[in-house]
């Protein structure tokens, strides 16, 4: 048997590439690779990109040009792009980087074994086409192998909602929702192997509405059959739009055991002109009402957001706004970029605000998020939360999971493994995690 080919995966922005990259790599699997952790013994790299922002896209070439030597060495060495800058800009990079031999957009995975085989015969390939098939029906199912306790599940791609700013509608294309069936599968399957929380993922995720088999299911209907799989404790789902919030949800959050306290709900702006812009559909009165809602639901919910500053013709009386909404609705996590100017997106056509504001108008808005952060993680000491396993610690005996509220939870002396949940108390609060021990 000749050795097996090793795959060297480097994986950019958000989760829904971690999980596409686990899909990739399980392709290519059956084509005899096996994954290695260094690109310098690789026979395949693959960068699976992210396009969001210009500084993300730009990172793809600067690594790019750093295996110009190493493929010098090896000359059979395959270099592969996959995702939203493969999406986006195929053809440019197939042009601009001549060690690409194979360029592959995020609907067409499911065709990277041929795609291979043609590069190791020397062509240059390229797909970025929206297929009619499923893609994840394509992909061979998972291997049977074990794995970590916590698991990404996509179950919706792509966007309708055209935010001013935002590339995904280009990138992932129209909102499509995955069919139930093949979600609860791919789920129990995941359960079988070890996996006790899963996390599903879609650009949209709340706008979910799967065939089931009478009729579409809800985001909420789905949870609820997920809810049914014995060995599955744990049900998160990211990134949900204001809007999609549907009662039936926000009621799950209050009823659903296995659905973790934790929502991200990106609102990206609290002046509502600014929002109107970004074409958000929603203002910020509308936001914070809706918070309340959700809160009324599961008063413990932390809330995570996304916030945008900088976008085109933001003043300042308009940053304050967003630094309002935020000290109102208290995050417990929370992301901020200054906005990003994606050529094709109609916000680029828009009078731009100074750099030197924008930079200064997000250190002041990460300050308090970042204070909000530290208020709420240390309101954790004392308290009971249940904990998830996942990794030994860095010192002798310790172990570290996440909480129902995300947080990373490290408890010393810990005598239970990798993929137990056990109730845990916090006794202090650190920087970027707590400290817990184990109750009974
Ligand atoms: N500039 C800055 N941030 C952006 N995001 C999306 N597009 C841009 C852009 N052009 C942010 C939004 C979104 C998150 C995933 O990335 O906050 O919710
Ligand atoms: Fe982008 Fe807006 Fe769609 Fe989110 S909702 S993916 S920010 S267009």
């Amino acid at each position: 048997m000749s050795a097996p080919k090793k795959l060297f995966i480097k994986t950019y922005g958000c989760q829904m590439n971690v999980y596409d990259s686990e899909r990739m790599a399980e392709a290519l699997g059956g084509e005899g690779y096996v994954e290695t952790k260094s690109a310098d013994d690789a026979d395949m790299i693959l960068l699976n990109t992210c396009h969001i922002r210009e500084k993300a896209a730009e990172k793809v070439y600067s690594e790019l040009g750093r295996f110009k030597g190493l493929k010098a060495e090896k000359p059979d060495l395959k270099i592969g792009v996959a995702g939203c800058v493969a999406q986006a800009e195929g053809e440019e990079i197939m042009r601009r980087q001549p060690l690409v031999d194979l360029v592959v957009g995020p609907q067409s995975y499911h065709r990277l074994p041929e795609m291979e085989a043609k590069a190791r015969q020397g062509e240059k390939v390229m797909d970025t086409d929206f297929p009619e098939e499923d893609k994840f029906e394509k992909l061979k199912n998972r291997p049977k192998a074990k794995r970590g306790p916590a698991a990404f599940l996509t179950v919706q791609e792509g966007c309708d909602k055209f935010c001013a700013f935002c590339v995904v509608p280009y990138t992932r294309g129209a909102e499509v929702s995955r069919p139930a069936d093949r979600i609860l599968r791919e789920a129990q399957d995941l359960v079988e192997r070890g996996v006790r929380e899963i996390t599903l993922l879609g650009q949209n995720v709340n706008a979910y509405h799967g065939a089931g088999p009478n009729g579409d299911l809800t985001l909420a209907q789905l949870i609820w059959e997920l809810d049914k799989i014995d060995g599955l404790e744990r049900i998160r789902f990211t990134t949900s739009h204001p809007n999609d919030m549907q009662d039936d949800l926000i009621e799950a959050h209050g009823t659903c055991a296995k659905l973790m306290p934790y929502l991200h709900l990106p609102v990206q702006a609290g002046s509502d002109k600014i929002l109107k812009r970004m074409n958000r559909s929603h203002t910020a009165e509308s936001y914070i009402r809706l918070i309340e809602r959700i809160r009324a639901a599961r008063p413990d919910i932390l809330i995570s957001g996304d916030f945008i500053v900088g976008f085109p013709e933001e003043t300042e009386e308009d940053f304050q706004a967003t630094m309002d909404l935020v000290e109102e609705v208290k995050y417990g996590t929370a992301y901020s970029f200054k906005y990003s100017t994606r050529p094709g997106t109609p916000a680029a056509e828009r009078p731009q605000v100074d750099p030197a504001a924008a930079d200064d108008r997000l250190q002041r808005l990460q300050a308090l998020l970042t204070k909000q952060q530290r208020e709420v993680q240390d309101s954790m000491v004392g308290r009971e939360v249940g904990v998830l396993f996942e990794k030994a610690g860095r010192l002798p005996g310790q172990m570290v999971g996440k909480s129902d509220y995300l947080h990373a939870v490290h408890v010393a002396d810990c005598t239970r493994e990798v993929g137990d949940l056990a109730r845990v108390r916090i006794v202090s609060s650190g920087a970027n995690s707590l400290a817990g021990e184990l109750i009974g």
